[in-house]
């Protein structure tokens, strides 16, 4: 077969895929509402690396805010093994067949992060698990936050998470060993609900601003849908200020002391989300401080945005990892299935101990162990309750 016909192939097969997804977006239906179920299963998978030292703690926390609800039976914490590298590339699978079910069959997950190969490295080449996770479940919103008090940062990134660069990565393809193609993909729905959630959390949370980022001016066609879109939701908020800027200045736009005060909900596609979110926890103390809502109507998952720290791993300072941005990822899963008490219990927490620093997660030995920062978030949460005991007698 000449190789233009192979890739038209690849390129049919692609296309196929994508027109079944966008018929499957519009047949949507349901949103899961937490407060409503009689039961809500919480399930646990640690990933690799860092992963379940880090998710141990998290799930530590988790289990002490929930202790109640847990007892009562209304809280299952189920924990589900086997989402590793080793087992991910010995199937040859993002997700493993079995680990997808008992997925599926939980309300709500908290996810430790988990390794990704990469071009070179001794693993093959399969999906990355989280970008595998987030098209099974159609987990479309990717929720950031940020926040620097004291600098006057208050962000949160609504990050497409389903499509862009990302929704067939893996699907790319080199025509020949002088060519190499890769896919970006914009749909009306998929950018629809990702801007219409940006606008309603703008509007419940008392937001005035949100803004787009793209690179529309070059990526036309994709790119341009999507900020197309955004521009039409926007007319059915009037309350709200929408502007948009391109990728390359809101990078520099965020390390403008004065300038980026201003912005406060962000609506960006799938890649541009990713890199920028990276920049933005920086300001926070680094993507180790940051946790990542990954919602979808039926689902949603609760994350680190890092990865699996191999290198902690491989120069065996894995316990030193710090577990706070899972432990944000709890405080984030707390309020989204209708336990925001709890969650702000924990947030209050960890900012005390972020700002105390009696001690502090580096790393390293020169830090706290993930273990003993757990117990320093718990005795905050513990103060807490104990002084708010006092002021209610
Ligand atoms: C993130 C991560 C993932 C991504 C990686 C681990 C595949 O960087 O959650 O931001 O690129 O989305
Ligand atoms: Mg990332």
């Amino acid at each position: 077969m000449d190789k233009i016909t192979a890739a038209k192939e690849k390129f049919e097969a692609l296309l196929q895929a994508q027109l079944q997804r966008v018929e499957r977006l519009k047949a949507e239906t349901g949103v899961t509402d937490y407060p409503s179920l009689e039961k809500i299963i919480i399930g646990v998978v640690g990933g690799d690396g860092i992963g379940p030292a880090i998710t141990a703690q998290a799930r530590r926390v988790l289990a002490v805010l929930l202790r109640g609800v847990i007892e009562s039976g209304r809280v299952i914490l189920r924990d589900i093994e086997g989402l590793t590298i080793e087992k991910r590339a010995a199937l040859g699978k993002a997700i493993p067949d079995d680990v997808l079910t008992e997925l599926k069959a939980c309300h709500v997950i908290l996810k430790g992060p988990t390794t990704t190969p990469e071009a070179g490295s001794p693993w093959p080449n399969v999906e990355s698990a989280n970008v595998a996770m987030r098209k099974e479940l159609d987990l479309f919103a990717n929720v950031r936050p940020v926040r620097v008090p004291e600098q006057g940062i208050d962000w949160i990134f609504f990050r497409e998470n389903t499509e862009g660069a990302y929704a067939v990565g893996n699907a790319g393809f080199e025509v020949d060993e002088d060519l190499a193609i890769d896919f970006t993909v914009t749909t009306t729905r998929g950018t629809e609900r990702i801007a219409r959630a940006a606008f309603e959390h703008a509007k419940a949370n008392g937001k005035t601003r949100v803004t787009a980022v793209t690179k529309a001016n070059v990526i036309k066609t994709t790119d341009g849908k999507f900020l197309r879109i955004c521009r039409k939701i926007a007319e059915e908020y009037p309350g709200i200020t929408f502007d948009e800027w391109y990728i390359d200045i809101m990078t520099a736009k965020l390390v403008d002391e004065k300038r980026r005060k201003q912005f406060q909900v962000f609506v960006l596609p799938n890649l541009y989300g990713d890199i920028l979110t990276d920049e933005a926890a920086e300001f926070q103390g680094g993507v180790g401080t940051a946790g990542s809502a990954n919602i979808g109507a039926r689902y949603a998952m609760f994350e680190a945005i890092h990865g699996s720290g191999p290198r902690m791993v491989k120069e065996g300072r894995t316990h030193y990892a710090d577990p706070s941005s899972m432990m944000r990822a709890v405080a984030m899963l707390l309020n989204h299935i209708g336990y925001a008490e709890e969650g702000d219990k924990l947030t209050k927490a960890m900012d005390a101990c972020a700002r105390e620093k009696k001690i502090a997660v580096t790393g390293r030995e020169d830090g706290a162990t993930s273990e003993e920062f757990a117990a320093y978030v718990l005795e905050k949460m513990d103060a807490y309750s104990s002084s708010s005991r006092k002021s209610a007698r």
